[in-house]
């Protein structure tokens, strides 16, 4: 069965793409969070090979100006086969055109400018556990 990229959420085992999450790897997550972050999301993607699920990503928006991606994953034996980036198209294609907002973990900034995302001067987060963001190299200060 070849690579299908959809949105359908009916059939999604959150358990499963909270281990997609965890061994991209994008950190640790709860099934429940999975779930309740993808289904409260604008647009998702999820990328199946025969039936499997091996990658996944999300954006919310307001359907008319502003969007913003969160969550792309593909699994690691997948990765380097064009399919982060077929996720991200799949995406955009969902998304107004006008602005589209990420937040890139410091080491795939280059995956991020590869697809047309330019780097912002000044953007700025409030966040419930800001320190950590300091720590993991997002934030100068
Ligand atoms: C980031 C991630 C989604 C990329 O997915 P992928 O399927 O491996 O990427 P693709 O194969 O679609 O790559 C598309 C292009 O970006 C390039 N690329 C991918 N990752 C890159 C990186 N870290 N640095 C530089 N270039 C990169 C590829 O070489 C490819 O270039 P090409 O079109 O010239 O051949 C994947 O590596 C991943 O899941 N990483 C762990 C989770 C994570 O950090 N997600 C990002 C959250 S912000």
């Amino acid at each position: 069965m070849p690579l299908k990229y959809h949105s359908d959420a009916s059939a999604i085992d959150w358990t499963k793409l909270a281990d997609v999450i965890e061994r991209a790897p994008l950190g640790k997550r709860d099934a429940l969070t999975v779930q309740r972050s993808f289904t409260g999301s604008f647009a998702c993607c999820f990328a199946e090979k025969d039936g499997e699920l091996i990658g996944a990503g999300r954006a919310i928006s307001d359907g008319a100006t502003n969007s913003a991606i969160f969550d792309v994953v593909v699994v690691p034996e997948h990765q380097g086969q064009g399919i982060g980036k077929s996720i991200v198209d799949y995406l955009l294609s969902h998304l107004p055109e006008r602005s589209v907002l990420l937040v890139s973990v410091p080491r795939q900034e280059a995956f991020y400018r590869k697809l047309g995302f330019r780097k912002l001067k000044t953007a700025y987060l409030r966040h419930s556990d800001i320190d950590r963001w300091i720590r993991d190299g997002y934030i100068e200060n």
